[in-house]
């Protein structure tokens, strides 16, 4: 399994100021040498964290895979065009959330998702979609030629140790499996922590997961070389 870190918080927090410290570019540069395979960060429609010239100078300088999420409009269209990040997570935005809240329901809008992703793909981009874990979401994801889907594990890390933890666990498994026999490739994350990441493993050949809160959480104690290390250790292990 490969790990994709968020740096948004990262942007949070050098926004609070308005001034250039912490620096998203050398997060991002610490998360890659201690090993991270990716880079991800949302480019919100409020531009709340991440800015345009932090991921233009993230995919010009970085050795690393950068994954760009974004709500499926047709600024970001653009700007996907332009920066040409290895790959796309489409998110639902709602401009009022703290953070995104459930999946993209691709299901209701599969003309205009069909839409959507067929320029990214021709680009050579690889285009996920961040889905909750129900088989007509799957099924329509696939529909619409994205390679990829990224699970949302938001309700499975709110139920984790909790009696419905297993509930959600099943749905991440058997979503993952029929998104596998479609031959979407899957990726999962939201809310995934040093506690609950572990039962990610039982869940087979899951691709990538993306995580940011967590680690950039810990990093405030540990320095960020050591909360991504952490991480690695525990999404790495198999
Ligand atoms: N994947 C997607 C699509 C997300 O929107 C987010 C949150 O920005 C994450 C993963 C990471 O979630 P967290 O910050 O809770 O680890």
């Amino acid at each position: 399994m490969l790990l994709g870190v968020n740096i948004d918080h990262v942007a949070t927090l050098r926004n609070a100021r308005g001034e250039e410290e912490p620096s998203v570019y050398d997060a991002a540069k610490i998360c890659v040498k201690v090993g991270a395979n990716g880079i991800t960060t949302h480019l919100r429609e409020d531009r709340r964290h991440i800015k345009d010239a932090d991921v233009y100078a993230l995919k010009k300088d970085l050795k690393c895979r950068l994954n760009l999420e974004m709500a499926a409009t047709d600024e970001m269209q653009k700007i996907a065009l332009d920066l040409l990040p290895h790959a796309c997570c489409i998110v639902p935005e709602k401009r009022q959330e703290v953070t995104t809240e459930g999946g993209l329901d691709v299901f209701s809008q599969q003309k205009r998702m069909i839409e959507f992703v067929k320029p990214l793909v021709n680009a050579g981009i690889e285009v996920s979609l961040f889905i909750d874990a129900e088989e007509k979401q799957v099924e329509a994801s696939y529909k619409t030629g994205a390679q990829f889907i990224e699970l949302h594990t938001g309700s499975y890390s709110q139920a984790f140790g909790t009696d419905k933890e297993e509930i959600e666990f099943q749905k991440l498994k058997n979503a993952t499996i029929f998104a596998q026999k479609l031959g979407l490739n899957v990726n999962a994350g939201h809310g995934l922590n040093y506690i609950n990441v572990h039962r990610m493993h039982e869940i087979p050949n899951l691709h990538e997961l993306n995580i940011g809160h967590s680690i950039i959480s810990r990093a405030i104690f540990t320095g960020l070389e050591c909360a991504v290390k952490d991480m690695m250790n525990l999404v790495y292990k198999n």
